[in-house]
């Protein structure tokens, strides 16, 4: 059995699309498993559980030979995982220990960098270390997926606003990430103590996906990168809430506008055995959120 914690969220909806389509034994731990059943698969079951309630996760450790580890990049994100670590090495006390795979931060991280997200996901990275448990560390890069964030404005403007400077930045699907996922989970041993870098073949500057996207919508998008406290005011203005906007200001300076989210990786290619989803692919398919409705 594999349990699937952040079922509900962008990697790990497509990871349960994809445990449901190779029809594995799993189950989603969920806060809300009504509120969970309409995003999941059909078929999908789902069990209650909260990383900040500890007797919900012994419950749902019972009998699970492999899961998967994420949650949101807010402030409790590493007491809450290093929880389900903690309930993980309990229960495989008693039985063959559980192989945990650990959604974790970009391929960027490293102790000195003055990030929050950085700093809590190496607390958990360290606590997995330390557990004795089997495990396997997943760094994905900037996800494809972050772009649409920028797209009601790029449907009503024509313009990709985004405070990313002139860096080049390396992307991921969030469906190969979701793919690699589900192939380790379904067979973990080859995988143990191992730490794969997930990118897409090469890096883009934000001007060169504003060209590729003139041509995939038929006119022109120009790219503008406004000032970083600035992004940060219109976020605000826009109902993103203050945490998440202090986060995204601070992925941007220290690691954007930095130049250290440039880095690719073979990792994903043979998890995969076969190349990334490209940029171009994932415009295509996304398509209609870049144009006016
Ligand atoms: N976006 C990127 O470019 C990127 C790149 C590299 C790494 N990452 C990492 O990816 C992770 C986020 O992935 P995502 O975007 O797929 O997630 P997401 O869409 O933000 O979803 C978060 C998931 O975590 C669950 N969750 C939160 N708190 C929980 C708790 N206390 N107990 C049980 N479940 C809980 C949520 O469940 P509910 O449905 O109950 O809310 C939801 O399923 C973060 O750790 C981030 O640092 C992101």
């Amino acid at each position: 059995m594999i349990t699937v914690f952040g079922a509900t969220g962008t990697i790990g909806q497509r990871l349960c699309a994809e445990l449901s389509a190779a029809d594995a034994p799993y189950r989603c731990a969920v806060r809300d498993p009504a509120r969970a059943l309409a995003v999941l698969p059909a078929g999908a079951r789902c069990v209650q559980a909260d990383m900040q309630v500890p007797a919900s996760l012994m419950a749902t450790l019972q009998g699970v030979q492999a899961l998967f580890l994420l949650s949101s990049h807010d402030a409790k994100m590493a007491k809450n995982q290093i929880a389900v670590i903690d309930a993980a090495v309990t229960i495989s006390r008693s039985r063959t220990p559980l192989h945990i795979v650990k959604l974790s931060g970009g391929p960027y991280m490293r102790p000195e960098l003055p990030l929050q997200v950085s700093r809590q996901h190496l607390a958990i990275e360290d606590a997995l270390q330390r557990s004795g448990l089997p495990y396997t560390i997943l760094r994905p890069a900037f996800l494809h997926q972050n772009l649409l964030r920028f797209a009601s404005r790029i449907a009503q403007h024509r313009e990709l606003t985004a405070p990313f400077g002139e860096q080049s930045i390396a992307m991921v699907d969030a469906d190969d990430v979701a793919a690699a996922a589900a192939r380790i989970l379904l067979a973990p041993g080859g995988h143990d103590r191992r730490t794969y870098s997930l990118t897409g073949e090469r890096a883009w500057r934000m001007q060169e996906i504003a060209q590729t996207l003139s041509a995939v919508v038929g006119h022109r998008v120009r790219y503008r990168s406004p000032p970083v406290w600035l992004a940060g005011v219109a976020q605000r203005l826009a109902g993103v809430d203050a945490e998440e906007v202090k986060h995204n200001l601070e992925m941007v300076r220290c690691v954007y506008r930095a130049g250290l989210g440039a880095y690719t990786s073979t990792d994903l290619s043979r998890l995969l055995g076969r190349a990334p989803r490209t940029m171009q692919t994932f415009l295509e398919r996304h398509r209609a959120a870049f144009v006016p409705s």
